[in-house]
């Protein structure tokens, strides 16, 4: 009857043992997961899969997310954020945009309030909105102890195979009001290597890396490059801003989109990004990648491929 006891007893204190390794085995998993917001889009896919590929505990952020995660949902936020440690930051639709700054804080200041230890701000360049989402990043995690990076970034060569340039490169057509002004667009392999950097390693903490690619060149320059990679004809047609917008407009990109693009076409290609900056190579170690080289290894997926 007493050894039965003991046995019991034993047993139980067994279970609670294991039981207890297995709370805290799922403590160390949550404690160690990044969420990342933006995480199906063309930086945050990348983010998350380099964080999955390492084996580490990854969420991704966004409306299809689990759970889901809306800008336009306060609902949403304080789940997502459950028991996560670092946050890579992509605001949606974008950084530029009125309000995007107050919605950045607000994330910001839950998110130290959740437990989060690091926060890695995707922004943009010459914008005073993104440059204000920064500020907040910057004074929400310096209060919270918090560590933070700024990753701030020129155009996505992405732009051109998995955004808005996209059609127009299938249609052979390409009209835009950029003038003659030069952009040193970076790749989002490159944005990836070094967001993975600040989240996963020390040394990056109070860094504002800016980044570019190792070479200025005009959007006509650039769809030149992309013609040559494909070997097909794609005309550039300068546009004005206004033609631009109608033309948005008919094709039925979202309001928010458009005023984005807009005011970025119209006010931040002024010249004032028109210079290269040092951010891959101080945050990795080595060189970002050329256009020629993106384009070359986009039109060997196919993408723009002649599908009429
Ligand atoms: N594109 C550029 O050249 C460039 C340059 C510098 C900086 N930036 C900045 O980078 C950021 C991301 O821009 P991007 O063009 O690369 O976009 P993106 O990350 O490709 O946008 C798509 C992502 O946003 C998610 N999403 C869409 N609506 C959302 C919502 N309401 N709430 C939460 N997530 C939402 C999508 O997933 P679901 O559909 O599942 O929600 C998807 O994961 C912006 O802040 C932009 O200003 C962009």
């Amino acid at each position: 009857m007493f050894s039965t006891a003991i046995r019991c007893t034993a047993k139980k204190e067994q279970k609670m043992e294991t039981g207890n390794v297995r709370e805290a085995e799922a403590r160390d998993e949550r404690e160690g997961t990044t969420l990342v917001l933006g995480g199906t889009g063309k930086t945050g896919r990348r983010v998350a899969a380099r964080l999955e590929a390492r084996g580490l505990p990854v969420r991704v952020g966004s409306r299809s997310g689990q759970p889901p995660f809306d800008w336009e949902n306060l609902d949403t936020w304080a789940p997502a954020l459950e028991g996560v440690e670092s946050v890579y930051v992509s605001y949606y639709p974008d950084i530029a945009i009125p309000g995007a700054p107050e919605a950045v804080r607000s994330f910001a200041e839950l998110a130290v309030q959740s437990g989060v230890r690091r926060l890695v701000l995707l922004s943009g360049r010459g914008e005073e909105e993104a440059q204000r989402a920064e500020v907040a990043v910057r004074e929400v995690s310096d209060e919270a102890g918090v560590e933070w990076t700024i990753v701030r970034c020129a155009w996505f060569m992405q732009n051109f195979d998995e955004y808005f340039f996209l059609e127009p490169i299938l249609s052979g057509e390409v009209a835009l009001p950029s003038g003659d002004v030069p952009e040193p667009f970076v790749d989002a392999e490159d944005i990836a290597d070094v967001a993975v950097a600040a989240l996963t390693e020390d040394g990056h903490a109070g860094e504002i890396y800016e980044l570019t690619s190792p070479r200025l060149l005009t959007f006509e320059e650039a769809v030149g490059e992309i013609a040559k990679a494909t070997g097909r004809e794609i005309r550039f047609v300068p546009v004005s801003l206004e033609e631009y917008e109608s033309m948005l407009a008919e094709a039925d990109v979202p309001p928010e989109v458009v005023s984005a693009l807009t005011y970025i076409f119209g006010e931040v290609l002024d010249g004032r990004n028109a210079h290269l900056t040092d951010g891959v190579q101080r945050a990795l170690g080595r060189e970002p990648k050329d256009f020629a080289d993106y384009a070359r290894e986009a039109a060997s997926t196919g993408v723009w491929d002649d599908k009429r």
